[in-house]
């Protein structure tokens, strides 16, 4: 009887399953054009400027837009930003940016051990709303994708980005408000971005 039931929960404990998870360092294979779920936008907008927007897209992030064309780390931002970032290494390139500017909405996926949280969100960030569950982000083409394959949050850098998560009452998630001065922060910034 033990026997069996060791056996069972061995059997459960196997990998998971997933097929349907997308959306989770795909670079190889030029996977960066995963769009943000127009209800959020919606929801935390609007924006006056997404530095990181497709070419050809299926819907308008912000009211103006630079995309790889621009190199939008290259551009000068200006009022509220909203930034779902290409993936990967450069992730933590774009949210120093983010940081910098001060006036910024980003969206990424909740990985808070690595070092781009640990160099500038935890330190530099103003709050972070944790979405419930997962998101499914979209193909440029405007079809949407599968379920992602990390939890997602959104990060405000600023006074009026922290005002846009205390105010929603739209997507279900736990708002938190960063304390960047803790002492436990103070230690040293981990390298490489
Ligand atoms: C994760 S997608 C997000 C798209 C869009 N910001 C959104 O939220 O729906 C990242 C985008 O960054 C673009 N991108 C990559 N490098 C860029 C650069 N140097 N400057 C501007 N856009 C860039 C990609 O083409 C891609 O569309």
């Amino acid at each position: 009887m033990q026997k069996r039931l060791v056996q069972k929960i061995v059997a459960d404990s196997s990998r998971p399953k997933l097929a349907n998870f997308t959306h989770d360092r795909d670079l190889k294979n030029g996977k960066e054009e995963w769009l943000t779920p127009p209800e959020i936008i919606r929801a935390f907008g609007p924006f006056e400027l997404d530095p990181c927007a497709p070419v050809k897209r299926p819907w308008e992030t912000a009211t103006n837009h630079f995309t790889i064309e621009d190199d939008g780390l290259a551009q000068p931002w200006s009022n509220l930003v909203f930034c779902n970032p290409p993936y990967g290494p450069k992730t933590g390139v774009w949210l120093a940016r983010c940081a910098e500017h001060g006036n910024c909405l980003a969206l990424v996926f909740a990985r808070t051990d690595t070092k781009a949280f640990q160099n500038h969100v935890w330190p530099k960030a103003t709050s972070l709303f944790f979405i419930a569950g997962r998101l499914s982000f979209y193909h440029a083409n405007g079809k949407q994708g599968g379920t992602a394959g990390a939890p997602s949050v959104l990060i405000a850098y600023g006074p009026l980005a922290d005002q846009r998560l205390r105010e929603n009452k739209i997507i279900a998630g736990h708002y938190l408000q960063n304390q960047p001065a803790h002492p436990f922060g103070l230690r040293p910034q981990i390298q490489n971005n």
